[in-house]
């Protein structure tokens, strides 16, 4: 097999809390990759790609399939929602983009119809404690992954290997629904029929994943393993409860996929160059005002999967040493810059004050932080369209500076700036891994 020395398996994560900008990113390095491996979650995942005048949306796939070359693959680690999945499929396949360059791994869990109604319910009875989930599903079908009663894409192989495995599992689902939640419980058959054209749709794709991704690895094809969520919404590391039910820090992109680790070793954080969270839990540089509000219109901070307006305030770099600490980060893509526009000043928090105490790491407790304040740097900001930029230099002086304290703050190489939401609206930082990537 290839040595470890190359730049061949490159991972992508998020940085903060979701929303950075991933899909862009990816969407741009995927142009010279060969193989895109999603590793983690499922549909909560909303990923916007522009190409010229088209918008996609995408949720389980990823964001590779724009490149009729580039082979997508759904990896074990993830969470698959078939009814929206072949929805995403059909609305490619409308606007003519070949999907048949897509694998989905047989590992992977399902989101059945019980998880999403189990998920509202479960939010709803939280009340006021809720987490602001995307209310597709996520928690209850990992939580079912985990408590070994899920169904794997693997059994959507053999239709009635899959009823034979619901119709164990449904009268548990539904009494949880029904004495639990007090919802309405599943119908068997209807399910069953339910799923029939689904299982239909899909079979053809599900493979083993893994299988090709170790000759994929022999053969030294490009691979990029695209995360979803941050390194803030990951399960172990980031602001539990609030948080998603999958680990979405790239260690996980070797578990999930089925890669060894000894074979990854370049990974590159997203960063937005301000930060927004959606669904609840703490956010100390969160702008509740007029700040926040313009961040929120110029950058259209919506999310892509639920449509809820994003929570929005200043880049917070004791965040972005964490996620570097935490992922292992080899570099960094700011996304977003051009937002920052016609800001007068821009804020950095560049520590905490936590009880009187100035501290530079994440607090272990993440409900600490009601205790803490962001103690902010301030930059001149800048009035230049960016948008038309694509070197480095040519960015106006304030806006290198504010990037440069980014770079230095976080404590990891710049390698990719984007300033505007199309794929050529990207600056490649000179004798970056990412310059190396594009140079294939
Ligand atoms: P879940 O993943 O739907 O269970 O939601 C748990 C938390 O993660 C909520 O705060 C969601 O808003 C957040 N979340 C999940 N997926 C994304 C995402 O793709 N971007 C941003 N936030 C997300």
């Amino acid at each position: 097999m290839a040595k470890n020395d190359d730049l061949n398996r490159l991972v992508i994560v998020g940085a903060q809390w979701g929303d950075e900008g991933k899909g862009k990113v990816i969407d741009f390095l995927a142009a010279q990759a060969d193989v895109v491996a999603r590793f983690q979650g499922g549909d909560n995942a909303g990923h916007t790609v522009v190409y010229g005048a088209n918008v996609f949306k995408l949720h389980h796939i990823p964001s590779g399939i724009l490149n009729p070359c580039t082979l997508c693959l759904l990896g074990n680690g993830m969470v698959i929602n078939p009814q929206i999945l072949v929805r995403e499929l059909e609305d490619l396949e409308k606007r003519l983009i070949k999907t048949d360059n897509l694998r989905i791994s047989g590992k992977a869990h399902l989101i059945m119809a019980y998880h999403q109604a189990m998920d509202e319910a479960n939010e709803k009875m939280l009340g006021e404690k809720k987490i602001g989930t995307t209310g597709r599903g996520i928690g209850p079908a990992y939580a079912d992954k985990a408590l070994r009663r899920g169904i794997r894409a693997v059994d959507m192989l053999n239709f009635s290997h899959f009823c034979e495995w619901l119709a164990g599992i449904l009268p548990l689902q539904n009494k949880i629904l029904q004495e639990i939640y007090g919802q309405p419980g599943f119908k068997y058959e209807e399910l069953c029929e339910f799923y029939r054209p689904l299982c239909d749709r899909l079979r053809p794709l599900i493979i083993d994943t893994d299988l090709l991704l170790a000759e994929e690895i022999e053969n030294k094809k490009r691979i990029l393993f695209e995360g979803a969520q941050g390194a803030l919404l990951d399960i172990d590391h980031g602001t539990y409860p609030f948080v998603t039910s999958s680990s979405t820090v790239a260690a996980y992109a070797s578990a999930g996929t089925g890669v060894g680790i000894g074979w990854i070793n370049n990974v590159i954080g997203v960063l937005k160059a301000y930060t927004t969270r959606v669904g609840e839990g703490p956010f100390l540089t969160e702008q509740k005002g007029e700040t926040g509000a313009q961040l929120r219109e110029r950058g259209n901070e919506y999310g892509t999967t639920t449509g809820r307006p994003r929570r929005c305030g200043w880049f917070d770099s004791v965040i972005g040493r964490y996620a570097a600490r935490v992922n292992g980060l080899t570099g960094l893509a700011v996304t977003k810059l051009d937002v920052l526009s016609g800001m007068d000043v821009v804020r950095m928090a560049v520590a905490y004050r936590c009880r009187g105490e100035i501290i530079r790491h994440f607090p272990l407790d993440p409900s600490d932080m009601k205790e803490c304040k962001p103690v902010y740097e301030d930059f001149p900001g800048w009035d230049e369209d960016l948008s038309n930029i694509r070197t480095f230099k040519d960015l106006p002086p304030a806006a290198q500076h504010y990037l440069q304290a980014i770079e230095e703050a976080v404590g990891v190489r710049m390698e990719i700036i984007s300033v505007g939401p199309d794929r050529s609206q990207t600056i490649i930082c000179p004798e970056s891994q990412a310059a190396v990537w594009m140079r294939k």
